[in-house]
């Protein structure tokens, strides 16, 4: 999904056109070159790949059609098992923004189930709007952002560093996992536009290919470079380095004499940005500026929780230390601005600019019922309540609606608490739906506490759902007790 190295009229594909998307054929080739001419300015590298992509036995290259015309593609790769890899996303641009990409990708997923994926990743140029915009919506997350850089090869020259033996294998694994280089890429490395993982298995194979170079050629190393042939440019494409600097600088320039070596009269590099690419672009990779990519994958990596959401669980986090993070952020503009600031100014530059203003969305969405009530106290216990499952808990923001006479609270989509104004009192209802978590012989603050018979677990003998009555500002203790409890028992079932 990139950019090769060498962007009419629309046609509406209202409900009368026909859309389908399918296995591609021998036969579409010459409407989908066609196509392909259309895509970016006629450097698209479909011509390249296509004849390939269709005889591979793993995989699907697919065809998008417009009454029966072959007006797009999508590819589905297996770079290892349960490595899936999406690339060669493409629609003719007498039907962009029409939505179409919704029904490609839908397609393209039953292929990529087909192949039982632990993983699915793509790449995209990152000013590829529409490419990012579909990630976002799909529910893939950044892992990496790269810089591919292409260099001229000098005069043929010996290589400082050495190829790597198989005896070093355990010990180049250990230097790469260790890497900050693997860190700032989540551990994938670019050939091209293709990001495959670096475990220990590709690094064998790339060791045995005599792609793993390391520095200096006797005693310990202190510097890994690796590098794969590039399958859309043939390529010699750097895709690991780290090290010192100056033994980074080093080895970027070996791969230079590498690429000259095998005749070839440029070698590309696919490396994160900053300080690795600032460098192997100093050493020679230096025939125009960084092209960013940008690399994704489905799902947050690292987050196991099945039902919810990573995002909500990062806001959630995000919202229950919004103070520690204004606090750390205001501290580190303040250390780095050229004048002296004063803090609140700060902080309130953050909040308007970076950070949702909980407080404010939390006054703001519950004022109706907040004002509703009839006494102070009242306001008082629910300011308490409120506060408690926002300060402690993060529950704000899309988790808190509230009406003139109820305020709903939800966690992992589903309802946790409720708070209905009575004359004299608020109730606080807890669950179901988090577990059996309170005991018949609880005892917390409130004027009254009501177990909810239903949600009985004859088993463990505990209630999913209690309501209780609060009338005064020492039941807010109770109330938080109870929500404490419920919030608990939610996050031992994740
Ligand atoms: C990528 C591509 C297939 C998308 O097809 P499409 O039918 O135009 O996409 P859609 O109309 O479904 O739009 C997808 C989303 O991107 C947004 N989008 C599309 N073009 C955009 C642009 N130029 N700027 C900002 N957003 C854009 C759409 O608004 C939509 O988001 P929304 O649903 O929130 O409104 C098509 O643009 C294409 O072939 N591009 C050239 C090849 C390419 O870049 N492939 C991807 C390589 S990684």
């Amino acid at each position: 999904m990139s950019p090769s190295k060498r962007t009419s009229s629309r046609t509406s594909t209202s409900p009368k056109h026909s859309f389908s998307v399918r296995r591609a054929r021998a036969a579409d080739r010459e409407a989908i070159l066609e196509m392909s001419k259309h895509i970016w300015g006629g450097h698209d590298y479909m011509p390249l790949v296509w004849d390939r992509w269709l005889a591979e036995k793993k995989g699907a290259l697919l065809t998008v059609t417009v009454d029966g015309r072959a007006v797009g593609t999508s590819k589905v790769s297996l770079l290892a098992p349960g490595e899936v890899w999406l690339e060669g996303l493409r629609l003719h641009p007498d039907y962009h923004g029409q939505g179409l990409s919704k029904r490609i990708h839908r397609a393209t997923f039953r292929e990529a189930e087909k192949l039982d994926p632990r993983t699915v990743r793509y790449s995209t140029w990152i000013g590829n709007e529409a490419s990012r915009r579909i990630a976002e919506k799909n529910g893939f997350w950044q892992i990496a952002r790269t810089g591919w850089l292409w260099g001229k090869v000098g005069r043929r020259s010996p290589v400082r560093g050495r190829r790597a033996a198989a005896g070093d294998l355990d010990t180049v694994v250990r230097f790469v996992h260790g890497s900050s280089c693997y860190e700032a890429t989540n551990g994938v490395a670019g050939v091209g536009w293709t990001f495959p993982e670096l475990t220990r298995r590709r690094i064998k194979h790339l060791l045995s290919l005599g792609r793993v170079i390391v520095f200096p050629r006797r005693g310990a190393f202190r510097a890994v470079a690796m590098f794969d042939i590039g399958k859309i440019d043939d390529d010699v494409c750097l895709g690991f380095i780290d090290g010192p600097d100056d033994d980074v600088t080093l080895l970027a320039k070996d791969l230079l004499r590498i690429a000259a070596e095998t005749g070839r009269k440029e070698a590309s590099a696919m490396v994160p940005m900053g300080r690795i690419a600032d460098l192997v672009h100093a050493a020679g990779f230096d025939e125009w500026q960084p092209v960013r990519a940008v690399v994704y994958e489905l799902g947050a990596r690292g987050f196991s929780g099945r039902n919810e959401p990573f995002e909500d669980v990062l806001s959630r986090t995000l919202r229950s230390n919004e103070s520690d993070v204004l606090d750390l952020i205001a501290d580190l503009l303040m250390e780095r601005a050229p004048v002296a600031l004063a803090k609140e100014n700060v902080r309130d530059f953050i909040t308007r600019n970076f950070i949702p203003d909980t407080d404010r969305q939390l006054v703001g969405s519950t004022e109706g019922f907040f004002l509703a009530l009839r006494t102070d106290t009242l306001r008082s216990i629910l300011r308490g309540v409120i506060e408690h499952f926002h300060l402690r808990h993060g529950l704000a923001g899309n988790a808190l609606t509230a009406t003139d006479r109820v305020v709903r609270v939800t966690h992992r989509g589903k309802r946790l608490a409720t708070v209905r104004a009575r004359a004299a009192s608020l109730h606080l209802t807890l669950g179901p739906g988090f577990g059996p978590c309170f005991p018949p012989d609880l005892k917390v603050r409130a004027s009254e506490t009501r177990f909810h018979e239903k949600t009985l677990d004859r088993a463990s003998g505990c209630y999913g759902s209690l309501t209780l009555v609060l009338t005064e500002k020492s039941h807010i203790k109770g109330a938080t007790r109870a929500i404490d409890i419920i919030m608990k028992s939610a996050a031992a079932r994740r």
